[in-house]
């Protein structure tokens, strides 16, 4: 395709250059700079309504980190936090280094698509005094059938989502933002992600899992009509269980760290795969056909009299039309962190859905896929979260404001 021709016409006029080997590569390389490719120049505004790194396009790596509050630190300590955060965080959004001493690590990059986002956890209220404005939202999960939950490498009083198209630029931010919790908080737990790199295919594409899925199909768009509403606090909540009003603008986010059982995955035929989810694997289409757009026809059967998509694939227990509307918007990062003690791959999708109201997102739809899923067999629930994600700060504002003052 488009590379290829590219990689053609590179090499033929290195052969006359510089006669090939590794000369022939140096040769390629530009004796001046030259401006920042496509990725490196892409910046997301820190700024605005919500946050960035919600309906922001999905990064090729991500960090999700949770912090506590140290022993002794209260609401002003929070304050003082949560005020260079915000300091540390939108210069990086832009390029620029991190204030203070800066360890250079992405001193040659552009800000390549750099989010950060902050949230809050339930246990945040009880620490800073502010149990009055804790959001009814944040009552835990249910437990549920499936969990296998390390409460070590779950809940926190702070989180931040970071997110770039550059594993530089993120490792870069992250650093910097824990060097800032200082004394005041220290790192809970922390997990590092990725996802496909942009330009890695010809054409724009929906995200694959470590399963090889298309994942992502269903969520909700940014063009439609009630993605607004689905995924953020509205201006002005109201209602018995509504947000309180500092979480206008704001979402929920559910964190799972979800392991694949990869080994079975596998070791299953393809045919098989589909079924499990009722998509095909090569394009994501339904099994009922069509395109990745097409809807699936749920009531289909097959010669065999059989539904096409099974009543228990994944893709239809968790449609909104089956959970009265639940919506969310699933953004997650794949894992990878090696080997098991008992060799199988600790690998599996950092699974993060935002959403406006939890109970009305991701706590309805994770208890039909826990009453019998069929991708349940091959997933485990290792480590759960549930975070309030304020609105986005306006300039001369720090990330969760109108929370704490
Ligand atoms: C759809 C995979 C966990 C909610 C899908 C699809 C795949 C998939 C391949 C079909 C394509 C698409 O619409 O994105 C996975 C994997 C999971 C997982 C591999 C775990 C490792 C979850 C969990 C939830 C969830 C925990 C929520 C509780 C959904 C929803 C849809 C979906 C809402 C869209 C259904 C529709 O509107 O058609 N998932 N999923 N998934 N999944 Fe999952």
């Amino acid at each position: 395709g488009v590379l290829g021709a590219v990689g053609a016409g590179a090499v033929g006029g290195l052969v006359v250059g510089a006669g090939g080997g590794i000369g022939a590569y140096a040769a390629t390389r530009p004796a001046a700079p030259t401006p920042l490719t496509h990725l490196g120049s892409d910046a997301v505004a820190f700024h605005g309504t919500h946050q960035a790194g919600i309906s922001t396009p999905m990064q090729a790596v991500g960090h999700l980190v949770a912090f506590d509050l140290a022993p002794g630190a209260g609401r002003a300590e929070a304050i003082a936090l949560l005020r260079r955060w915000t300091a540390c965080a939108a210069p990086m959004t832009e390029g620029r280094p991190a204030p203070g001493h800066d360890t250079d690590v992405a001193l040659d990059e552009g800000p390549s698509a750099l989010t950060v986002t902050f949230g809050f956890g339930r246990s945040f209220f009880d620490r800073t005094g502010l149990v009055k404005q804790r959001p009814v939202q944040l009552d835990p999960l249910p437990a549920f059938s499936s969990d296998h939950l390390d409460p070590a490498r779950s809940d926190g009083d702070l989180w931040i989502q970071v997110g770039s198209d550059d594993a530089l630029v993120a490792f870069h931010a992250l650093r910097a933002l824990q060097k800032e919790a200082g004394s005041t908080a220290r790192v809970r737990w922390l997990m590092s992600g990725f996802n496909r790199s942009p330009g890695a295919t010809a054409h724009p594409m929906t995200m694959r899992n470590l399963m090889g899925q298309v994942d992502g199909t269903g969520n909700p768009k940014p063009s439609e009509p009630r993605f607004g509403e689905e995924i953020f606090v509205p201006a002005k909540p109201h209602g018995t269980l509504a947000s309180p009003a500092w979480m206008a603008g704001g979402s929920y986010a559910v964190v799972r760290r979800i392991r694949m059982l990869l080994d079975d995955w596998e070791s299953m035929p393809v045919g098989k795969q589909e079924k499990v989810i009722g998509r095909r694997k090569s394009d994501g289409a339904p099994l009922t056909g069509g395109t990745e757009d097409t809807a699936m026809a749920l009531t289909k059967k097959g010669p065999d009299g059989e539904l096409v998509i099974p009543a228990d694939a994944h893709a239809r227990i968790a449609q909104p039309s089956a959970n009265g509307g639940a919506a969310m918007l699933r953004r997650s990062y794949s894992y990878n962190d090696g080997l098991r003690g008992d060799g199988k791959p600790d690998a599996g999708l950092l699974f993060v859905a935002w959403q406006a109201d939890p109970l009305k997102g991701f706590v309805p739809v994770q208890r039909k896929l826990d009453r019998g899923d069929a991708l349940s067999a091959f997933i485990r629930h290792e480590a759960s979260g549930l975070f309030a994600v304020p609105a986005g700060a306006a300039k001369g504002e720090y990330v969760g404001q109108r929370l704490m003052e």
